[in-house]
């Protein structure tokens, strides 16, 4: 395991996924964890990451020396690197000399662990304020820029080593093949950690902890609970359950899509409860967003609570259903606080908002991973492409995305411009350019348009589509204007009552990615 220490920000997520895109484990341990802590965990090597403050404010993040000089390989970036220099008797200063953004970074021409085969003169990513104007002694100065004198350094010796930069970020030229310096070279690891071996060291795990009770799982035909359905699936079989709630809000051919393609690749059990009377009933007359989201997640938990005591009550003397399977990722892991796992905990709830009091142990096959891993253990898993690069998709589905109130009417029209959107957009190739394109129907406006002869009086249709690299900010996606042409003139011409189609271009913030 490689340790990412994290200094706050967002950094430490990033640099952890960079870690495994090398092919080596890392997991995330907060600034706070003491040292003694953080090496009996018996890392390989150990990475700190940048992070908001300066290392002259008071109550700043600071490091036991210890770490250094336990004979653990460590990299320190940004913040990390200049705890390393102070640390270690070099010299930062408050210069007000700060530099943000693009950099042009010149690498000295000593032989280096790090910068070895990269050119002399590379594009950088900074945002710092202090600057190391004097390294700790027995290092060498491989880099510097016109601002900062040490922009980086080492001590190949005791495998120390640090850059002033952020080599996680794409901005940052050769940042993948300086981190994999300091992994291959510097700490002497093997790139050899694959989601094959994620697959095996889950199935076994999960063979341990169920045993011969069973466990059923909320599938909402989204990647994660489908790929960690399919991971338990794989590990217990026919002792797994998956609860399908059709609570009327889906897509078009979503249902149908979870019924037979994941069926058909996983082969799991799986139990469909079409609750769309129950959930229109409870919508009729709400337009308020918030209220819509209440009454959908108050109606889903009483659904499947209900589908579980049914699968109980089918074979009751059959073993006990003591396990929950939530398809859990390490970002909400480790933004819940949480890095290392236990078994009981009742913190994020992925499947549509379960209940803190679900009298469940939980199993999260999924909890160490990023997005993209879970993708690609789901193709490892042989599910189809369809689940395996699905695109977000908010639990309450197109209740929110109808403005005004929710009607049988209304979904039917807006399936119909969704899978139209959707169609094209397929079509077009750019499924992987954008993250998610709600599509939304204005329900409680109407505009004048002329079809045919006639003047019409219907509703505009808004597509949403958005570039994202995690949904906490997003950018509206700039379409080709003949992909938008033809959704639109499909859209005005297939769709009865609606007969204007309108793009979103508003950035997130200050708008969100869904319009409720
Ligand atoms: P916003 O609208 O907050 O959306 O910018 C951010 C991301 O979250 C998705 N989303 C949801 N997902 N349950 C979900 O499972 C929800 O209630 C929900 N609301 C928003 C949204 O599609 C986007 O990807």
């Amino acid at each position: 395991t490689v340790l990412v220490v994290d200094f706050g920000a967002q950094y430490a997520q990033l640099i952890a996924r960079r870690v495994r895109e090398a092919r080596v484990y890392s997991e995330i341990v907060p600034s706070t964890m003491p040292v003694a802590e953080m090496l009996a965990k018996g890392p390989k090597a150990v990475i700190l990451s940048g992070g908001p403050s300066s290392v002259y404010e008071p109550g700043a993040p600071t490091l036991d020396r210890a770490l250094f000089e336990a004979g653990v390989p460590v990299f320190g970036m940004c913040y990390g690197f200049q705890l390393m220099a102070t640390t270690l008797g070099g010299t930062v200063d408050n210069t007000g000399a700060r530099e943000y953004g693009r950099t042009e970074l010149t690498v000295s021409r000593a032989a280096s662990t790090l910068f070895e085969g990269t050119p002399d003169q590379q594009s950088v990513w900074m945002s710092h304020g202090d600057a190391c104007s004097a390294a700790p002694e027995g290092f060498t100065v491989t880099a510097s820029t016109d601002v900062v004198p040490v922009a980086a350094f080492e001590n190949d010796e005791k495998r120390l080593y640090g850059v002033q930069y952020h080599p996680e970020v794409l901005h940052t030229t050769h940042g993948q093949q300086i981190l994999e310096h300091f992994l291959y070279r510097g700490a002497g690891l093997a790139p050899t950690w694959t989601t094959t071996n994620v697959v095996d060291e889950q199935v076994a795990l999960i063979r341990a902890q169920v045993g011969s009770s069973r466990a059923i799982c909320g599938l909402s035909g989204g990647v994660d609970s489908a790929v960690a359905a399919a991971l338990v699936q794989k590990a217990i079989g026919s002792q797994l359950t998956c609860v399908y709630v059709d609570h009327g809000l889906m897509r078009k051919g979503e249902t149908e899509q979870v019924e037979k393609d994941f069926v058909a690749a996983t082969g799991v059990q799986l139990r469909v409860v079409d609750a769309s009377e129950r959930f229109l009933s409870a919508l009729a007359g709400v337009s308020d967003p918030e209220q819509k989201r209440k009454i959908i997640g108050r109606e889903f938990i009483r659904v499947f609570e209900q589908a579980q005591a049914e699968i109980v009550a089918e074979a009751p003397g059959d073993h006990p259903v003591e396990f929950l399977v939530q398809g859990t990722l390490y970002p909400d892991v480790v933004e819940s606080g949480g890095g290392t796992g236990t078994a009981n905990i009742k913190s994020h709830h992925n499947v549509g908002g379960l209940p803190e009091d679900l009298e469940f142990q939980l199993v999260e096959p999924l909890r160490k991973l990023f997005k993209d891993e879970v993708r690609m253990v789901g193709q490892e898993l042989g599910l189809p492409e369809e689940i395996v690069q699905r695109q977000p998709f908010p639990g309450p589905g197109l209740g929110i995305r109808i403005v005004g109130e929710v009607t049988r009417e209304r979904l039917d029209l807006l399936r119909e411009a969704d899978a139209i959107a959707r169609e094209e957009l397929t079509a077009a190739g750019l499924d992987r350019d954008i993250w998610q394109c709600p599509v939304v129907l204005l329900a409680d406006v109407r505009s004048v348009g002329v079809q045919g002869d006639g003047r019409t009086y219907g509703h505009p249709i808004v597509l949403r589509p958005v570039s994202s690299e995690d949904a906490m900010t997003a950018d509206w996606s700039r379409l080709p204007y003949d992909i938008l042409a033809r959704i639109s003139t499909r859209i005005t011409n297939e769709v009865k009552d609606v007969n204007r189609v309108t793009l979103d271009i508003t950035s997130k913030p200050p708008g969100t990615i869904e319009w409720e």
